[in-house]
């Protein structure tokens, strides 16, 4: 295979880390981007464990900085494929999130991803050739209660690539959509209004964020090894052919997509409201 250069968005964790290493083993050059390099040692560590140093340059990126996208252009190689996968999640309830929350979460979610994507894009279509893979989420196709800023980003994030796949075909690039159901990484964690302790008692939604905690918590054990999603990532940055748009990942994710869009949205609610209500 000749070889091929990957830049990941996000790589201090969690899938962006793993995929780093994995297209690494496969004998990609990888450039993995973090905003703190301070971050790099679990990469670092198995980069080292798995000999694949000298195939991952880690270079620092916000990806909310334009600045540092344009300066970031001008040291390093032409890139192949890019990984869009750098995200928070954002919980909280439609009448209780500010506008500047919402912006908050599109500034890395949406608008920081597009940047970044809009920076690599005219060298790929020089080169006429490229793949941009942007990592999206079940969240992306379907809507959850309590977490709708996190669920309209990618939502955006959907539509924006299927215009974004159409225009950049003519110039042989590719671009994908990974949707991974729940898994093991620090996202549930370090997300924002996500924590019990984020809703006042007070509010009046309190009692639904009760019953969707409950549930999310029954279903932590059962979250899965992200690796999945890391070696799915590797496989499509293998793939010579043109592949699908959408990549759905994760136990129960392509049922319930399935789902959503046979059965009527009554239906859909129903399920819902009588599994987090009890109604
Ligand atoms: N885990 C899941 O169940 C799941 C499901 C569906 C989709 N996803 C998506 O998968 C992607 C990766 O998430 P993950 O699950 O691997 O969680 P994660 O371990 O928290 O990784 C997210 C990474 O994004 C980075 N990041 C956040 N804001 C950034 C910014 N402004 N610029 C650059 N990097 C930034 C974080 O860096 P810091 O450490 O500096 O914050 C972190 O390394 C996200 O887009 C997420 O929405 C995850």
């Amino acid at each position: 295979m000749e070889k091929q250069t990957a830049f990941i968005t996000g790589s201090a964790s969690g899938f962006g880390l793993l995929t780093a290493v994995e297209l690494a083993k496969r004998g990609f050059q990888v450039i993995a981007s973090m905003r703190s390099l301070e971050k790099a040692g679990e990469l670092n560590r198995l980069c080292r464990h798995h000999q694949v140093e000298d195939r991952v340059k880690i270079v620092r990126l916000d990806v909310t900085c334009p600045e540092a996208i344009h300066f970031l252009l001008g040291e390093i190689p032409p890139v192949d494929i890019l990984i869009n996968n750098a995200g928070f999640a954002m919980g909280g309830f439609c009448e209780e999130v500010s506008v500047e929350e919402y912006k908050e979460q599109f500034e890395t979610n949406f608008f920081g991803l597009i940047a970044v994507t809009q920076a690599f894009l005219p060298a790929m279509r020089k080169q006429k050739k490229g793949k941009i893979i942007n990592i999206s989420s079940i969240s992306g196709k379907v809507g959850f209660p309590g977490i709708s800023p996190y669920v309209a980003s990618k939502h955006a994030l959907e539509g924006w690539s299927e215009c974004l796949r159409l225009e950049a075909k003519p110039f042989g690039i590719d671009v994908l959509l990974v949707e991974p159901g729940s898994f093991k990484t620090s996202i549930w964690s370090t997300g924002k209004r996500i924590a019990r302790k984020s809703m006042p008692d007070s509010s009046p939604y309190s009692f639904y964020m009760k019953s969707i905690l409950r549930e999310l918590e029954k279903g932590e054990a059962k979250h899965e090894d992200p690796q999945i999603v890391a070696s799915l990532i590797a496989d499509l940055c293998m793939r010579k052919e043109a592949g699908r748009l959408r990549y759905p990942v994760g136990r129960g994710v392509k049922t319930a997509l399935f789902l959503k869009n046979a059965i009527p949205w009554k239906t859909w609610e129903n399920i819902f409201l009588k599994k987090l209500l009890g109604k």
